[in-house]
């Protein structure tokens, strides 16, 4: 039973607390057992800290009433404030990375007992159900966390990380941070007995905080992390990976006017920041310099503007400048943007700038972006002189809003302009950004035609189906420069199986999937591609402008212009590259966007014998690619380098690229090893 404990939205927590501290003649809270009867707290119904942590137990109605000192009897503001108003930083099951501790601790995290540096009564409740876990995919707070091991005996009521913290009476800011590797789960939690976090859901691979408010008046704040939903499902185990515990600011004029001091600094050098996080952050700089102007405004009005400026300044982001690879880690442009260019390819081209019209050699990597789920993909491409820093040259091909638009919006009007009626409405059942998928985009450069020529699996639905991946199609586009705009061409069925080979799904020919491209030392060009429901990979002839194939399908003869590669091994994301006059072909297998295992095979002709030689990752003991599944191998100075993505189900626009270098031994055998930074010799 916790019934004396509060927890109320912060003004009516402030304004308690403010009435309170009038009803005892000093600051809010002056007399911490005054306050507690005052505002309901029934006297004689302590708990002890020990017992609290110990199994949040109340003790006897009889023992006698401490008197908890009230926060701002204990610390003055600018103590406060020379903190940031953090009391505990806690790294739950870990390390403190980043040497950032609050007030009150001096161990990152620790069982309930008395902090060795200064004294305080604070920790978890230690439970054998409870695994610490390292996980080298996140950093700082994320790196560590609390999981539940897998067979526990989930109780649904007790079952949980408890945490208790020895705080002086007073409100009480408190964050809870969950990193969550796993499928998406519930969490619930409660703070000094009442529900704060009401089966909130935690994505994977994503950082969700949740950042409450509590009274203490017993002297210990108390927290519950649990999922009571949790059922006999393991994989609904909570996880919980850092707590904030900060001090509740007495907000004034002047604590206003110290918060605009602390952020001038950013204000004078907004070129640091990504504009995304600055914009937002300069307008309550100017909406807060106003309203500091003025003495008399309401506490809450103070304390709103303090907040949104604080919260837009802590929001500030650097851009980034990378000196080094980092596989899993999110990846900025250079105006700080994530970068948007999934199922990606990456390559050397000679490029003339548009504006500049400068000659250079750029890197240039063209993906998906998925800022907006899984379609309304258009392509994006990035430009980079040392493949660490890439710097946005723009959707290269856009998709369409509406058949209206075709015809409306200049940028389609002039691209499409030679196209009839009759086109544009495939143009538009192809690009539909409602419910078009366009993937693993890769592009070529045609040196006969001097055209650029971006393929891509072209999937949606069809005149005939609604399902999201009827169409099974490659889709193409040709611009006269990488920078687009691409002009859509048409999407395709290619080739199909033989006769007299037993192909799967014969009533749907010619399907096409995730796909790639390659061009090989005399200039012929090839489509590589999952056919048959994913179920056998193809490789076809490209004609000579690269747009189209060598042969129409009712003519290609097998062997010459295609060739079927594994009926039935289930591979997509197909990555092809020429070594040293041996060709290599890497691949995953089909879970959607979950990883697998890899496989790589090798030939000594693109339409020749293809080996299975395996797994070529090393040491991928889930054996999931690192996780990660392969879009792109490209070459450097005689080095190979594998690209990959991390896929995001849940939020895609937030999936990673695992970038890592290839090994090969003397035999051409390829292995990938992991490492979460490198850098090229
Ligand atoms: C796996 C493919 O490789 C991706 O490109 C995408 O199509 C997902 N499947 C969709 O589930």
């Amino acid at each position: 039973m916790k019934g004396r404990t509060y927890l109320y939205g912060l003004s009516a927590l402030l304004a308690a607390a403010y009435l309170a501290g009038c009803a005892s003649g000093g600051k809010p809270g002056g007399s911490g057992s005054a306050d507690r009867t005052e505002t309901g707290a029934a006297a004689g119904q302590q708990e002890t800290e020990s017992g609290a942590a110990a199994g949040q137990q109340e003790t006897d109605e009889s023992s006698a009433a401490e008197t908890v000192p009230y926060l701002w009897d204990v610390h003055t503001t600018e103590e406060l404030m020379s903190v940031d108003y953090l009391l505990y930083r806690v790294n739950c099951a870990g390390a403190q990375a980043d040497g950032v501790l609050g007030l009150y601790q001096t161990a990152a995290d620790q069982p309930f007992g008395e902090d060795g540096g200064t004294g305080k009564q604070w920790g978890y409740r230690d439970a054998d159900y409870m695994v610490a876990v390292e996980d080298d995919t996140g950093e700082d707070l994320t790196r560590y966390r609390w999981e539940i091991r897998e067979d526990a005996e989930y109780d649904t009521e007790q079952t949980g990380f408890y945490y208790d913290f020895e705080v002086p009476d007073g409100v009480y800011e408190v964050t809870l941070g969950f990193y969550n590797p796993f499928n998406a789960r519930k969490v619930t939690a409660e703070a000094e007995g009442e529900l704060v976090m009401d089966a909130q859901k935690i994505l994977k691979y994503k950082l969700t905080e949740n950042t409450f408010y509590t009274s203490v008046r017993d002297g210990s704040l108390q927290l519950k992390v649990f999922n009571p939903d949790r059922g006999k499902d393991a994989m609904q185990n909570p996880v919980l990976s850092y707590i904030l515990v900060r001090a509740v600011p007495e907000y004034t004029q002047e604590l206003l006017q110290e918060l605009l001091e602390r952020t001038d600094a950013a204000n004078a050098d907004p070129g640091r920041y990504t504009a995304g996080t600055y914009d937002p952050f300069l307008e309550q700089y100017r909406a807060a310099e106003a309203l500091a102007q003025k003495p008399d405004a309401a506490e809450e009005e103070y304390r709103q503007q303090y907040l949104t400026l604080q919260e837009a300044f802590d929001g500030l982001e650097e851009i980034k400048v990378y000196q080094s690879f980092l596989p899993g880690k999110a990846w900025t442009d250079d105006a700080g943007n994530l970068i948007q260019a999934h199922g990606g390819q990456v390559q050397q081209l000679a490029v003339t700038d548009p504006e500049t019209g400068k000659q250079e050699t750029k890197w240039w990597w063209v993906g998906e972006d998925k800022t907006n789920g899984s379609s309304r993909s258009g392509i994006c491409a990035y430009s980079s002189d040392d493949l660490y820093n890439w710097h946005f040259e723009g959707v290269v091909m856009r998709n369409v809003e509406s058949r209206d638009q075709l015809d409306t919006d200049p940028y389609f009007t002039e691209l499409y302009q030679d196209y009839t009626k009759e086109q544009k409405d495939r143009v538009f059942l192809c690009l539909d950004a409602g419910s078009a998928i366009i993937e693993r985009p890769k592009l070529l450069y045609n040196e006969k035609t001097g055209m650029y020529v971006l393929w891509f699996h072209a999937d949606g639905p069809t005149e005939t189906s609604d399902s999201s991946y009827a169409a099974a199609c490659a889709g193409v586009a040709v611009s006269e420069t990488p920078y687009g705009p691409f002009r859509f061409i048409d999407r395709y069925r290619l080739n199909t199986c033989p006769p007299d080979q037993e192909g799967r799904y014969p009533q749907s020919k010619g399907m096409a999937r995730d796909m790639n491209v390659f061009v090989d030392t005399d200039g012929t060009a090839y489509i590589i591609y999952s056919s048959e429901e994913n179920l056998t990979l193809y490789i076809s002839k490209l004609n000579d402008e690269y747009t189209y194939l060598a042969v129409p399908p009712e003519e290609a003869v097998y062997g010459r212009d295609y060739i079927r590669l594994f009926p039935g091994a289930q591979r997509e994301a197909p990555a092809l590259f020429l070594r040293d006059g041996g060709y290599y072909l890497m691949t995953s297998g089909c879970t959607g966007w979950a990883p697998n295992q890899a496989r790589y095979y090798r030939a000594d002709s693109v339409l020749g014998e293809w080996t299975d030689c395996g797994d070529p990752c090393v040491g991928d003991d889930r054996h999931t690619t690192f996780d990660s599944q392969s879009t792109c191998i490209f070459s450097m100075d005689g080095n190979y380098y594998y690209m990959g993505d991390r896929w995001n189900s849940e939020d895609l626009k937030n999936s990673r690229y695992i970038w890592l270098p290839i090994s090969f031994d003397e035999a051409g055998n390829m292995s990938i090893s992991y490492t979460d930074e490198w850098t090229l010799p």
